[in-house]
């Protein structure tokens, strides 16, 4: 029964829980030690999912959509809706509805079902792209990037608009409808810059006071929809614009305002971003526009800077962070935090490309990125691979394309028993209070309702769940034996069709002060991982003095107290249940990971790294935490090995994936047979493909992953193996060398190994 032996343990629902079966009450829930939260790939696609070319019937008194765990009543015409048991009649349409003969939505397996709506004629359908560059880059940087953008630009759908924005100590707004010459609107760095003036000096205020700023033969400011209005003077259709963005390209150079010696460039990204903002406030709220910013170093200049333009002071790190040593941090995040509302009364999606060396402040942006639920990528160098695919994947079309969503709405009903506290990932709250709201806010809370501007075939959302502590004894008698929940998104696809997708699913309650037997065989442990690994690094963010590692420490021994097998205070006698056995491996794991060991990291990447994983699948997000390893030898096929130090051999060829990085780790003869080039000698054909098989194996992991992980390349021994190392198990260690058979490695390290950390967990486990 395991949820994890299943090979789409997501099924057509995209729903994983830490719990598969729910305790009855608070108290018993508590007990359990980990929370009850839902993870949703909201829009997951799946051949099993019927599209139905009509509107959901409603329950009159609650709202969620007619499912297939309504009762029927074919001949009375009724449905009963399992959430709040209001009887409902089916309207006068559903009229030949019988036990033969019933609609998509009522068919037991179709749970999750779409709704294709029909699109209201007002709207436009077509996807805005507002591309803003940055230009304090040096010559070879801002090649990388031209040519990186002229590929976009030739990867548009033809219907999509585009627009462009590039800044460095200004703000440059370029007005493509505009060919015979390049006009060009200057916006000063150094001052907040409202979006009503931004509009006004485009000349597209609503007021319409200024049209003396609009160019000859333009008509006056647009009514603020599209199209038709003047926005369409910044915004050109890609079909149209293709040659004015390649000219404009060639023609644009680095900023050129003079960068005295031990100084950082003037650059304005804050102010860029509120002046990319104020004109996309000119669309029709809810079109499905992105601001793609293409960011080559740190903010300087104007709200939004993180470090001051003195070279010899800088960029912050989680050191400063912590001794309130970061002058600019608070500063930074609030201003971003008030684009983050403005993008999302918008309905706009904000995507940030970063590509530097140092920090250019995503530990800062990220609020905004995640509050519209756009796209991060972070990288060494524009040239990179990491940027250079990844950003080709944004506008790729067919199997590679990510499915690119708009104007997203989640809604969750469920059994009136269950309380949610919030949702942890890629979303707004849109503040919508309900019977189901709980008082305690876990990340986006306090609502029954979320925004979500952008979203996309990956997007997964963790739900954090409470139970009432009076509902049950309110409510004696008929006690249903099934809680329910229902997840309904709303958003606007690709092809710009209005979709609403509903998923229904079902759990059994348990009363598990009779039986805990049931309760154990639903934990989901890969999914408890990942949602204690969110939940820390939520707590890490948000309360100042918080240590996640006793944290973790204390929930896994809880656990193990609760569910393990014991005599008390004898360590020896303790075993796990085959449904938590792997959970302390991943506790482990999570200690040791970048999510908890922040301090390896720079706040930019920590920041990005727990942007992606609060919005990747369970899987994927399992692989940040527990990377796996696979070992590929002569004589046999490849296959998992341990993530121990134990699993480097001479003869071996290791590959890891990390999830942000894919490591290709070559054993001490391996690397000495290739460098002698046995694999180019025919008799060794066997050497050959040893050699290439984790290559091909790396490139299926990188062709499907986004963004781009980066691939390492490493003999052992060599300076890139600690991509590999710090990420074994260091089972051996300088301190007990002696033991270790020839050929496998060492590991230079004080951390504690698994085994170890077992026998203190069983220690504690046990303790009466
Ligand atoms: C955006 O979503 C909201 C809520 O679902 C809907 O009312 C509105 O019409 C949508 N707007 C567009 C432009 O699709
Ligand atoms: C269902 O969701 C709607 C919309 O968020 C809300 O108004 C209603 O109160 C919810 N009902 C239940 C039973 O949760
Ligand atoms: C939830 O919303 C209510 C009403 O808007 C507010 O009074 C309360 O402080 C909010 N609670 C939290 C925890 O944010
Ligand atoms: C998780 O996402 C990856 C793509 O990044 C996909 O290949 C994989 O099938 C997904 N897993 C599930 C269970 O949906
Ligand atoms: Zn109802």
């Amino acid at each position: 029964m395991s949820e994890m032996a299943s090979p789409d343990p997501e099924g057509v629902d995209g729903v994983r829980m830490t719990w598969n079966v729910w305790p009855r009450t608070k108290v018993e829930s508590s007990k359990c030690v980990i929370p009850l939260a839902a993870t949703v790939a909201l829009i997951r696609p799946h051949p099993d999912i019927p599209r139905l070319q009509y509107a959901p019937l409603r329950c009159k008194t609650c709202s969620s959509a007619l499912n297939p765990f309504a009762r029927v009543d074919f001949t009375a015409k009724i449905w009963i809706c399992p959430f709040c048991y209001q009887r409902n009649h089916f309207p006068p349409h559903y009229h030949a509805i019988s036990e033969t003969n019933f609609p998509g939505e009522l068919y037991p397996h179709y749970t999750t079902v779409e709704y294709i709506l029909p699109l209201s004629n007002s709207l436009n359908p077509s996807p805005v792209f507002l591309f803003l560059l940055d230009t304090c880059l040096i010559e070879e940087e801002i090649q990388f990037l031209k040519s990186a953008l002229r590929r976009a630009i030739g990867l548009l759908p033809d219907n999509a608009l585009v627009g462009f924005v590039s800044f460095g100590t200004q703000v440059q707004v370029h007005e493509l409808g505009f060919s015979d010459m390049s006009k060009v609107y200057v916006f000063r760095g150094s001052k907040e810059i409202p979006a009503d003036q931004v509009l006004d000096q485009l000349g597209l205020s609503t007021a319409g006071r200024r049209p003396h700023k609009a160019p000859v033969g333009i008509a006056g400011p647009g009514a603020g929809g599209l199209p038709g209005s003047g926005i369409t003077r910044f915004l050109l259709p890609a079909s149209e614009c293709e040659y004015t963005l390649n000219a404009l390209l060639d023609e644009l150079q680095t900023d050129q305002w003079p960068v005295p010696p031990g100084r950082r460039p003037a650059r304005c990204t804050g102010v860029a971003l509120s002046v990319a903002a104020g004109l996309l406030s000119a669309c029709t709220p809810g079109t499905g526009a992105r601001i793609i910013a293409l960011v080559g170093g740190p903010c300087t200049e104007g709200p939004g800077a993180i470090v001051s333009k003195d070279l010899s002071d800088p960029v912050r790190s989680h050191k400063d962070l912590d001794k309130d040593a970061a002058p600019y941090f608070k500063k930074a995040v609030k201003f971003y935090e008030g684009l983050a509302k403005q993008l999302v009364s918008q309905g706009h999606v904000l995507d940030i490309f970063a590509s530097a060396l140092d920090q250019v402040g995503v530990a800062e942006i990220k609020v905004a990125v995640e509050r519209t639920g756009g796209l991060v990528v972070l990288a060494e160098s524009f040239g990179h691979s990491v940027f250079k695919d990844s950003f080709k994947r944004v506008f790729e079309d067919g199997e590679q394309s990510l499915g690119l969503c708009f104007n997203g709405t989640l809604e969750i009903n469920c059994s009136k028993e269950i309380k949610i506290q919030g949702v942890i990932g890629p979303c707004t709250s849109l503040e919508k209070k309900g019977p189901s709201v709980a008082d305690t806010v876990i990340g986006e809370g306090n609502t029954t309702a979320w925004k979500m501007c952008g979203l996309d075939k990956s997007t997964c959302l963790t739900v954090m769940f409470d139970l009432s502590s009076s509902e049950r004894t309110n409510t004696p008698g008929a006690v249903n034996p099934q809680l329910y929940l229902q997840f309904l998104t709303s958003y606007q696809d690709p092809s710009g069709q209005s979709v609403l997708r509903v998923t229904t699913v079902t759990r059994r309650w348990v009363d598990s002060t009779v039986s805990s037997e049931e309760l154990v065989q639903g934990f989901d442990q890969e999914t408890a991982a990942v949602v204690m690994a969110r939940f820390a690094s939520l707590k890490m963010e948000s309360e100042e003095t918080f240590d996640a590692t006793r944290w973790l420490d204390r929930f896994l021994i809880r656990l193990c107290s609760k569910f393990g097998d014991y005599r008390k205070d004898d360590p020896s006698s303790f075993t796990l249940n085959p449904s938590f056995s792997l959970f302390p491996q991943f506790m482990f794991n999570l200690r040791r990971s970048q999510f908890v060991q922040v301090f390896n990291n720079s706040p930019d990447e920590t920041a990005y790294f727990r942007m992606l994983l609060n919005r990747e699948n369970i899987s994927n997000a399992a692989v940040m935490i527990q990377p796996s390893l696979i070992a590929y030898s002569f004589n046999s096929l490849p296959a998992p090995a341990l993530l121990d130090v134990a699993s480097i051999a001479a003869d071996r060829i290791l590959l890891l994936d990390s999830y942000f990085s894919v490591v290709i780790f070559h054993g001490m003869t391996i690397a000495q047979w290739r460098n002698l080039g046995y694999q180019n000698q025919p008799e060794h054909q066997a050497f050959a493909q040893l050699l290439r098989a984790p290559h091909d194996d790396s490139q299926m992991i990188i062709r499907e992953r986004f963004p781009v992980p980066r691939l390492v390349v490493c003999d052992q021994h060599g300076s890139q193996a600690r991509f590999l190392l710090a990420k074994l198990n260091p089972s051996a260690t300088y301190n007990n060398a002696h033991e270790m058979s020839a050929g496998s490695d060492v590991i230079f390290t004080d951390d504690v190994s698994l085994q170890v950390f077992f026998e203190h967990l069983q220690r504690l486990a046990v303790q009466s």
